[in-house]
C-alpha cells in the first residue's frame, strides 16, 4: 500500500494525517502499530478496513484495489473478508451476546436459524457459550470485548484490526484478550492490532511505530515463516 490520507479538520482545513506510508501486511502476520496520540494509527486502520479511502495512491487488500470497489463491493468485502474489534467494544446495549454477534450476518443476509447457530458457536469460540442470553451491562469489559471478538469473527474473516483492544482493560484481562487474538493468529488469521502499550505489543510478530504520518520504525521478532510454523506446532499440540 502506498498512501497519504487527508482528514479535514473544521473550517476546510486539511490535516496530513498519513505521509507517503508505504507497506505490505502479509497473510497469517501478527502486525502491533505503535506511536504517539495523533501520528496516524488509527487513520491506517480506517483504511486497511476500507472505512476510509486514502486521498493518494493505492490500498490493495487480497490483491483487489480498493478504490476501484463501488460502495456495494465495498461494503462486501469488508463485511466478508474483515473483523473489527475496538478499545470500547462498541456493542448494542439493549441486545444480549447473542444478538450483538449476530448483527454482522444480518447485514450479510444469512437467515435466523443460521445466524443464532453461527453466533453461538462464535461466542463458544472465545468463551463464552454460557453467556449468550446476557446484556452487556450484565457483563464484565473482558467479556465484553469476547463478544465483540466473537461479532468480528461470525462471517468467518480473513484479517482482524483491533485497534486499543486491551485500552479499557486491567492487566490480568488484557492479557486473556491478547491469549485469545493470539490463537486466533496461530489458526491462520492475520491481525493488526494498535497498541499504546510495550507488553501488548509483545504478542505481535511485527511491530511498525508511527511518528507524525510517517513509519518511523518496522521490527520483526522472527520470520514470518518461522512464526507461522511455530503456530502450525502449536495448534496441533
Ligand atoms: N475525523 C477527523 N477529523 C479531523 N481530523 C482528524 C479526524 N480524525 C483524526 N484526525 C487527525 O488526523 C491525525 C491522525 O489521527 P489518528 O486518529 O489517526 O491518530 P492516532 O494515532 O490513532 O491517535 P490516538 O493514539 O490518539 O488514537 C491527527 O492529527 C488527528 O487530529
Ligand atoms: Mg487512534
Amino acid at each position: 500500500m502506498g498512501n497519504a490520507a487527508q482528514r479535514k479538520a473544521g473550517a476546510g482545513q486539511q490535516v496530513q494525517a498519513l505521509r507517503g506510508v508505504s507497506l505490505d501486511i502479509l497473510e497469517g502476520d501478527f502486525v502491533a502499530i505503535m506511536g504517539a496520540s495523533g501520528s496516524g494509527k488509527s487513520t491506517l486502520m480506517n483504511i486497511l478496513g476500507c472505512l476510509d479511502l486514502p486521498t493518494q495512491g493505492t490500498y490493495l487488500l487480497a490483491g483487489e484495489a480498493v478504490q476501484s470497489m463501488d460502495s456495494d463491493k465495498l461494503a462486501s468485502v469488508r463485511n466478508r473478508l474483515i473483523g473489527f474489534v475496538f478499545q470500547q467494544f462498541n456493542l448494542l446495549p439493549r441486545a444480549t451476546a447473542l444478538e450483538n454477534v449476530e448483527l454482522p450476518m444480518v447485514y450479510a443476509g444469512v437467515a435466523a436459524a443460521q445466524r443464532k447457530s453461527r453466533a453461538l458457536q462464535a461466542l463458544q469460540r472465545v468463551g463464552l457459550g454460557e453467556r449468550s442470553m446476557h446484556t452487556p451491562a450484565e457483563l464484565s469489559g473482558g467479556q465484553q470485548q469476547r463478544v465483540a471478538i466473537a461479532r468480528a469473527l461470525v462471517n468467518q474473516p480473513q484479517l482482524i484490526l483491533a485497534d486499543e483492544p486491551t485500552g479499557a482493560l486491567d492487566s490480568q484481562t488484557s492479557h486473556d484478550i491478547m491469549d485469545l487474538l493470539s490463537g486466533l493468529n496461530r489458526q491462520g488469521l492475520t491481525v493488526v492490532m494498535v497498541t499504546h502499550e510495550a507488553d501488548i505489543a509483545a504478542w505481535a510478530r511485527r511491530k511498525l511505530v508511527f511518528k507524525d504520518g510517517v513509519v518511523l520504525e518496522d521490527a520483526e521478532s522472527m520470520s514470518l515463516s518461522d512464526w507461522k510454523c511455530r503456530a502450525k506446532v502449536a495448534v496441533e499440540l
